[in-house]
């Protein structure tokens, strides 16, 4: 980090006189380079409000699109020495070809960033995060620290980052980036890592001055950091890069950032939590926290040989969708685009149908807070989310006998229950027993594009 940036509030503070009695609150709530401070900043609201994301994995691993995990496609051809990969480049590529000419291959020629914007919108997603750079350190901008290896120099000969930017927040949906700290190959990085991580030649040359660069360049709602768990916190300064952002940023008022900024950070520091991958806490987390999912289940980049029966169909991605925003997650949903930019229609037919679903029932899911209790015990099949004083119970799968057991919800007086389905069309029921519970004559059964319907519950608790 530079001295500039960190004078950031002092420096305001003497020029501008007028404005010295505005600028001092800011100043005495400034954050320190310390987890204990930073991790002590609210989330902004937007994020927990969001509730669902588009993730987006596109990159040079996107052009040989194969295998278990594609992204990893380089590390599990030169690293790890794995058949597949091996075998692929031998019969398919001449001697000599190296990782490095896949990226003269991604020509992007499909990318219509408008397109992806609007099929992004349509999921019913409020904010997309977009891998900037992948462990392979290819950066899908022109970075100056980049030279030779990025989307303007080679391949695309374009601003990916720049272009999905604008097209997303002209859709009014908060844009996020993914940004891998360490790069499999890189030599600054293999140099500090040979010394133990007591250099910190790459941190100061190329992790740092990009992210920096990401940040005043894209203003970016969000920060997934990822590419961590090598090397400590304190080798990638990370609490040193969260203060600046969350002081002295141009987006330290909005940004949202995650848990991974180091060995042994996540789950444990930083904005909202991670964790792992695909996530999925057995009781209620005690803090904010993201589930990323992807509709591929074997990969995040785009497989060429992936088949139907390896992804998720609609009522899959509904029902972990629910059962994450009932846990008080955010749901975080993957596509792999394909190299020449077009995004495979059986992704899209899952988005547009997401979007449908949440269409008919987003007041259950948006904005929405966790209830007392988040599942009925008997089933797990019905799961619940509240929003003032109203309780939404989202059933997966149609009750068999057209009545709804619930027996958590407490009526009173009051009590009006409507399907979202069918708004403004009150249902009956009556007490399960004297004191909790109803039984709820169902209507016949409306036609989900997700398997799953929800239930209003007013004037219970
Ligand atoms: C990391 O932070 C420490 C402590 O502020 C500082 O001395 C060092 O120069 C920083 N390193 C880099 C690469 O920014
Ligand atoms: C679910 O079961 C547990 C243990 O059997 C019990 O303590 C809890 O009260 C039950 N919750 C509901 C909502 O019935
Ligand atoms: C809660 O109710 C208040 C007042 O009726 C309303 O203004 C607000 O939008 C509601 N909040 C949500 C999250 O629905």
């Amino acid at each position: 980090m530079s001295p500039a940036l960190r004078a950031g509030c002092i420096l305001p503070v003497l020029l501008v006189v007028p404005f010295l009695l505005a600028w001092a609150p800011g100043c005495t709530a400034r954050y320190t380079a310390d987890w204990a401070s930073l991790d002590a900043r609210p989330l902004p609201q937007w994020f927990d409000d969001a509730k669902i994301g588009i993730f987006v994995h596109w990159g040079v691993f996107s052009v040989p699109g194969i295998g278990q995990f594609s992204e990893w496609f380089w590390c599990w051809w030169k690293i790890q020495k794995r058949a597949d990969q091996v075998n692929f480049m031998r019969k398919n590529y001449p001697p000599g070809f190296e990782y490095a000419d896949f990226a003269t291959q991604f020509h992007a020629e499909f990318f219509n960033p408008d397109v992806w914007a609007e099929l992004f919108k349509a999921s019913g997603a409020k904010y997309v995060v977009f891998t900037s750079k992948h462990h392979e350190g290819f950066t899908n901008w022109p970075s100056a620290d980049s030279w030779n290896w990025n989307s303007m120099a080679v391949g695309p000969h374009r601003d990916l980052v720049g272009e999905l930017v604008q097209a997303v927040r002209k859709k009014s949906l908060h844009m996020g980036l993914y940004h891998s700290l360490y790069e499999w190959f890189h030599p600054l990085y293999l140099a500090d890592k040979a010394s133990g991580f007591k250099t910190q030649e790459f941190v100061a040359r190329k992790a740092l001055p990009e992210l920096v660069n990401l940040v005043t360049a894209y203003k970016p709602d969000l920060i997934w950091s990822d590419g961590d768990w090598e090397a400590p916190d304190t080798y990638w300064n990370s609490t040193e890069f969260l203060a600046w952002l969350y002081n002295d940023s141009p987006i330290k008022d909005v940004v949202v950032t995650n848990d991974r900024w180091g060995k042994g950070c996540y789950c444990k520091h930083g904005g909202y939590y991670n964790c792992a991958d695909r996530y999925t806490p057995g009781k209620l987390p005690d803090h904010k926290w993201e589930k990323c999912q992807s509709i591929d289940k074997r990969s995040w980049g785009y497989r060429r040989n992936m088949k139907l029966s390896e992804l998720m169909d609609l009522p899959s991605i509904v029902k972990d969708m629910v059962y994450v925003v009932a846990m008080g997650g955010n749901y975080l949903l993957n596509i792999g685009p394909m190299s020449d930019g077009m995004i495979a229609p059986v992704f899209e037919e899952r988005l547009r149908g997401l979007g449908a679903w949440l269409g008919i029932n987003g007041e259950a899911i948006y904005a929405s807070k966790t209830w007392r209790v988040q599942t009925e015990n008997s089933t797990a099949n019905v799961w619940y989310t509240a929003k003032n004083n109203t309780v939404y119970a989202i059933i997966l799968g149609w009750p068999s006998k057209q009545v709804l057991q619930l027996t958590v919800p407490k009526m009173s007086a009051a009590t009006q229950i409507t399907l979202l389905d069918y708004p403004n069309v009150p249902l009956k029921w009556a007490p399960l027993t004297p004191s909790a519970g109803l039984v709820i004559a169902m209507p016949p059964m409306p036609v989900s594009p997700g398997n799953a319907w929800c239930l209003k519950l007013e004037g219970v608790v």
